[in-house]
């Protein structure tokens, strides 16, 4: 895709006595946020009924940004500090969003009956073009967290045609090896479901830190009303396919791909791997420090930034209103440049957002964002 996509042109308001842009931008960011509750919709599938949440509307010609969480998560604990940070505004206000829960995952879910058949990974895969043909969407731009970064990439192998990008935080394409499986059951012989979870979700330094965020995901999932139905989520999870990516073969993503990781999270090694099985020249890396285990939930200021480079790449964002987004940032985020010792790249970057500067996104770099 080259050329640039239209870009929406917001209206300048008037201030009101005593109040000052800032003041202004806030109000209209709340009222946004206020008046935009989303539309739930349930489809039934193969493999029974998925609900999903949908924001905004669709734009002509534009995919939607179709997100899928990871387990323990529903869309709400996992993506609501993303897509609810103040400078993704400038993005989504652009894109329709369609934010799929997991079976059983959605709040409200009934348990399932013992001895439920719940669905593998790749038969969740399976159910997004049901939900793409019930809104009659023809291509996405995937957002997805762990299991919900699998279930995407599986899509996008299957229906190369309809994803334009993939944003995969925390991805493990690799079954579980036979040592892997090993530690999983003797964790299991100590740990609950819940603590195990978490152990999936953040790094034992921070568990152990037990941060207010830590907290606040620990009670959510160890009082979860649909623990039942998380375990099932989880038993497929542990149980995925290998997705076999190979550099220069046939099973590989086509489309650009963000890789993002935090460095010393629970995946960090699975997605340097990952990054290497990848097309150099479609796939950016991004390892956040001081991120942990769940960069959109700590650092969701940073993950926007780098996903606005990313659309910017596809030609989503003009580089003027790039320019000026990264300008507005008065948070500094820098970024060194490392070069992947394990491959050559045929680039790599390194940016300052307080100069304006970065780079158009085109992908195929690593990025090291630090605080
Ligand atoms: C959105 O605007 O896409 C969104 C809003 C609330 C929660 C998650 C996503």
């Amino acid at each position: 895709m080259t050329e640039l996509q239209e870009v929406q042109i917001t209206e300048e308001r008037p201030l009101l006595p005593g109040q000052t842009p800032e003041m202004a931008k806030e109000a209209e960011l709340a009222a946004r946020i206020l008046l935009d509750r989303g539309q739930t919709h349930s489809v039934e599938t193969p493999y029974g009924s998925v609900t999903f949440t949908v924001y905004g509307t669709p734009k002509p010609k534009r995919p939607a940004i179709l997100t899928y969480h990871d387990v323990g998560l529903n869309y709400k604990s996992c993506f609501q500090p993303l897509f609810q940070s103040g400078d993704m505004q400038e993005i989504i206000q652009n894109f329709v969003r369609v934010h799929v829960n997991a079976p059983g995952m959605e709040e409200g879910a009934p348990v399932y009956p013992v001895g439920y058949q719940y669905p593998s990974l790749d038969q969740l895969a399976d159910t997004i073009p049901c939900i793409l043909q019930y809104l009659n969407f023809s291509s996405i731009i995937g957002v997805g967290v762990g299991a919900g970064a699998y279930i995407l990439s599986r899509y996008a192998l299957n229906h190369q045609d309809t994803v334009e990008g993939l944003v995969l935080i925390n991805i493990d394409p690799n079954a579980k090896g036979w040592m892997d499986w090993a530690a999983h059951k003797l964790t299991g012989l100590t740990s609950s479901i819940p603590e195990m979870i978490l152990g999936h979700l953040f790094s034992q330094e921070e568990l152990s830190g037990n941060s207010e965020l830590i907290q606040k995901y620990r009670n959510i999932i160890t009082h979860a009303p649909n623990i039942e139905n998380i375990e099932l989520y989880w038993n497929s999870y542990n149980n995925r396919r290998d997705l076999n990516f190979e550099r220069g073969g046939d099973i590989t993503l086509k489309c650009p791909v963000m890789l993002v990781v935090g460095d010393q999270a629970p995946h960090e090694d699975a997605v340097v791997e990952c990054n290497s099985k990848l097309d150099p020249t479609q796939t950016s890396f991004l390892k956040m420090a001081d991120s942990g285990g769940q960069p959109q939930l700590t650092q969701p200021g940073k993950l926007t930034e780098a996903f606005k480079y990313f659309l910017q790449g596809m030609g989503y964002m003009a580089s003027s209103c790039m320019t000026r987004l990264s300008r507005s940032r008065t948070a500094s985020l820098t970024s060194a440049a490392s070069i992947d010792g394990s491959r050559s790249r045929t680039r790599t970057l390194s940016q300052s957002s307080e100069s304006g500067t970065l780079p158009s996104g085109t992908p195929g770099h690593t990025m090291e964002v630090s605080c």
